[in-house]
């Protein structure tokens, strides 16, 4: 494989899911180059995907708004494809400060691809998201469901998917693969990298890991009443070094010709919040306190994916269940209390 002598810029290689997928690059043997401008990261991470793989992980600190510094990577680097996650996720912060993420997500995307066609590098593998379903109607969810973001963060995955499309269209040349992810947990088995949030974690897993490790004092349950078994919300939570797999995947799915491709990243299989509450208690030995409070504004009764377009086109499928991710959780978080500052 071609890939192999060359070398995959990971954006965004520094954080939850750039650093996991750099081990999997790594331990496949490609070269990788980070660019991170570590606003949402450490460089903890960084050392701590070397100390896994034992190889050298070069990383430049610098922003994908910089075309400058975009520029002297392409140049100074022979890049054969980007795996592109650097953005900004925070659903809340998104509707505090929209034109932030505009700028960071969908501008940074913008001039990442024109740096990117400037250098002749026309391979492209971006981080979307199931926030872009909006609240969906019909389960499971494909990727022929309809979209329709409902807050700034999901509207600038959702313009990032239609830029790349238009791209697509206008030169056939471009290999691109949109990867719709679930819902991301769990660290790699060592324990050594994981998720890591600055401020209180506003996702369900990190949350109950806090609780666990004594962070924090007990879990606010979203809401009893939706339409589900338990009345508690249902989500598909994707181990993230599954996921991790999925971009070496997409890299294999666009190696044979130009494409662009959807594809969901997900187990197809919905846990609720209390499940996923019993299933770390059980995996850490400790007990998780909670307390039911109001619906979160925004949030779906039920988001699961349809992952049969992945397994028939990408040949990967997630292999680890909610135990796993719960028990790789635990350890991450066991042996770095205060993640990366620990
Ligand atoms: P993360 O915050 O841990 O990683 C993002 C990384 O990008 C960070 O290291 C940050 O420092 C860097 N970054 C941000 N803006 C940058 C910029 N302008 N220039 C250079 N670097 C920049 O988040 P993550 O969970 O690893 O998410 C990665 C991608 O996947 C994001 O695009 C996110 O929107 C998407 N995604 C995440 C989830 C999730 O639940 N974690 C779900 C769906 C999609
Ligand atoms: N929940 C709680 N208490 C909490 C946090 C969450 O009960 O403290 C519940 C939510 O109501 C929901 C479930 O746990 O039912 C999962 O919530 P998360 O915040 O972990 O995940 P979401 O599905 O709401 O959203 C996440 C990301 C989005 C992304 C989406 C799909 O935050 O950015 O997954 O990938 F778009």
């Amino acid at each position: 494989m071609s890939e192999l002598n060359e070398t995959v810029l990971v954006t965004g290689g520094a954080g939850y899911i750039g650093s996991h997928t750099c081990v999997e690059l790594l331990q496949s043997g490609r070269k990788v180059i980070v660019l991170d401008n570590l606003s949402n990261a450490s460089k903890a991470s960084i050392e701590a995907v070397e100390q896994i793989t034992q190889k050298k992980l070069p990383i430049i600190e610098g922003d994908i708004r910089d075309r400058v510094a975009l520029d002297q990577v392409f140049s100074k680097n022979s890049i054969s494809s980007v795996l592109h996650f650097a953005g900004l996720k925070a659903v809340g912060e998104s509707n505090e400060f929209p034109l932030k993420y505009y700028d960071n997500n969908v501008n940074g995307t913008l001039n990442l691809i024109e740096s990117m066609t400037a250098h002749d590098c026309k391979t492209l593998v971006f981080s979307s998201s199931a926030t872009v379903y909006g609240i969906p109607e019909k389960m499971p969810l494909t990727e022929d469901s309809d979209v329709g973001a409902i807050n700034p963060y999901g509207r600038t995955k959702l313009l990032v998917e239609e830029m790349l499309k238009d791209l697509y269209a206008a030169d056939p040349e471009w290999r691109v693969s949109l990867l719709r992810y679930f819902n991301p947990v769990g660290a790699h088995a060592s324990g050594e990298i994981g998720e890591d949030p600055n401020d209180i974690p506003n996702n369900l897993l990190p949350f109950i890991s806090q609780v666990a490790v004594g962070r924090l004092d007990k879990l606010q349950v979203f809401g009893d009443d939706y339409d589900t078994a338990d009345g508690t919300g249902v989500r598909d939570y994707i181990h993230v070094v599954d996921l991790a797999r999925g971009h070496l995947a997409a890299l294999d799915y666009l190696e044979p010709a130009p494409k662009l491709g959807i594809h969901n990243l997900g187990t197809g299989q919905g846990y609720s919040v209390l499940e996923a509450v019993n299933a770390f208690e059980q995996a850490s030995g400790r007990s998780i306190p909670y307390e039911v409070s109001a619906r979160r504004p925004g949030d779906a009764a039920t988001s699961y994916a349809d992952p049969t377009k992945a397994r028939e086109e990408l040949n990967w499928q997630a292999k680890y269940d909610l135990q796993k991710m719960c028990e790789d959780a635990w350890r991450w978080q066991s042996k770095h209390p205060m993640g990366y500052g620990s």
